[in-house]
């Protein structure tokens, strides 16, 4: 890497960010998560072990790496510490974290609303994880929620704490919904509050210092651009962006910093969660991949939903998310698939079009522009030169890089650290 990557899930999620911030934390100075909150579930593998970050940078594993959870993420404080305290217990304990003073805070009340929002919605779920996501972004833009600092100064956070419940047991009243208890909250936030204090700073002013004196800073994504609420399958959406562009006001540094932006997206797609989905597949290859993949959620444990390699999205995520390259991941999956299809376009109302509609009435009519090639039966999961890859699967890597104008820079074969292939 040069001195600053960004990371960004360039389908619907889950694309294996986890693995690829990982995998170059080994020589990052920085990891900077900077939106998203426990919503993510990151997974990270080696020396036959595996982890599963929810709300942790994936720097984490180095001793050396700071980690730093910026301005522009949503925070559980205690679901962060039963985070930190499980790494403990697995004997990671020699980390570095810097958590933003600016950080919004996931409180009780939020998850209780995000499950209500969802049953009122009858049959049209968003599908989400339930972890108060959607409702603390609303809280912050509605000027009512809490930060991260807050928690460190209690008198004020007493008082946030009391305005913010005026108006949310009111919200639960009218759901139907039990209301919180001021003591409660006040009780367990505070006590979290302490035990995260030390790492509660201003993560801007750190992260300009280390960009100014060269140190190589890596900001890693979550969810995916097809997931973001300003670019993505707007309203089945995270509450957050993903993409570069949202880097430099979620992480409080300038704009000109984020130039070298990995795409990162698996040779096929998935989706967790409802909203439409163009190359969806119903069919024995959806199984077939589901399970050699093993595509089944990080954080709920649902069944991802399985469709072909979308360059339609692809081409979407470059032009919004600032794609410069990409890192094709989970290829070993297709292996053993007679042939494989790539997604080039999409038929809507029998017109084909190159862009992905915005609403989402058009994006469920669009049906995919598939092209078929030849697939191949290697085990390739031992590769480690693009080389040694059979013809058929340079091939395929050969129509993602046309179609979708990125060159592929790095191709992942397994879920291990070291099972990645550079070009
Ligand atoms: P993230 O949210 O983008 O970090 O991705 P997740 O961790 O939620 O999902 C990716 C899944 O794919 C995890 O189970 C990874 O261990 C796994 N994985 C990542 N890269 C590869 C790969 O190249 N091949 C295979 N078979 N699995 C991979
Ligand atoms: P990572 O970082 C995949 C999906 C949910 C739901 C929608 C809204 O692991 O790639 P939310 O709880 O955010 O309000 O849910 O977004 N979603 C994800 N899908 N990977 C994720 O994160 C996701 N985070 C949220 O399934 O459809
Ligand atoms: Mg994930």
């Amino acid at each position: 890497m040069g001195n600053i990557l960004a990371v960004v899930g360039a389908q619907w999620g889950d694309e294996g960010k986890g693995k690829i911030t990982d995998y170059f934390a080994q020589e990052a100075d920085v990891v900077v998560r900077y939106q998203g909150g426990n919503n993510a579930g990151h997974t990270i593998v080696f020396d036959g072990r595996k982890f599963a970050l929810q709300s942790t940078p994936s720097g984490i594993f180095n001793p050396s790496t700071k980690n730093v959870m910026a301005n522009g993420m949503v925070i559980n404080p205690v679901a962060l510490l039963g985070e930190l305290d499980k790494l403990v217990a697995a004997g990671i304990d020699k980390w570095q974290l810097f958590i933003s003073n600016r950080a919004a805070v996931v409180m009780p009340y939020h998850s209780m609303l995000d499950g209500a929002y969802e049953s009122l919605k009858g049959g049209k779920l968003i599908g989400t994880t339930k972890k108060g996501i959607g409702p603390a972004y609303a809280d912050k833009y509605n000027r009512i929620g809490i930060r991260m600092g807050d928690l460190l100064d209690k008198e004020y956070f007493a008082q946030r704490l009391e305005d913010a419940l005026q108006v949310k047991n009111m919200e639960l009243r009218m759901l139907g919904l039990p209301e919180c208890d001021f003591q409660t909250i006040y009780d367990e936030y505070c006590a979290a509050g302490d035990r995260l204090a030390p790492y509660i700073c201003d993560t801007s002013v750190l992260l300009n210092d280390e960009i100014e004196k060269g140190s190589r800073v890596l900001f890693e994504g979550a969810q995916g651009v097809m997931l973001c609420i300003e670019n993505g399958t707007f309203p089945y959406v995270t509450s957050s962006s993903p993409t570069a562009s949202s880097i430099p006001v979620n992480a409080g540094i300038a704009p000109r910093y984020i130039t070298d932006v990995l795409g990162v997206g698996k040779a096929y797609c998935t989706r967790v969660g409802e909203g439409p989905f163009p190359t969806e597949l119903l069919d024995e290859t959806a199984h077939y991949i589901r399970e050699r993949g093993h595509e089944y959620g990080t954080v709920t444990g649902r069944p991802r939903r399985v469709g072909w390699f979308d360059a339609v999205a692809m081409n979407h995520a470059r032009r919004v998310a600032g794609l410069n390259r990409m890192a094709l991941m989970l290829f070993d999956v297709l292996s053993g698939l007679e042939s494989v299809k790539i997604c080039v376009a999409y038929e809507l109302d029998g017109k084909q079009i190159d862009y992905v509609p915005s609403t989402i009435s058009e994006l469920s009519r669009c049906k995919p522009v598939l092209i078929e090639t030849p697939g191949w039966k290697e085990d390739i999961t031992a590769m480690t030169s693009y080389d040694e890859l059979p013809e058929n699967a340079k091939k395929y890597i050969e129509l993602v890089e046309k179609a979708t104008k990125l060159d592929v820079s790095i191709i992942s074969v397994g879920p291990d650290r070291n099972q990645i292939i550079l070009r």
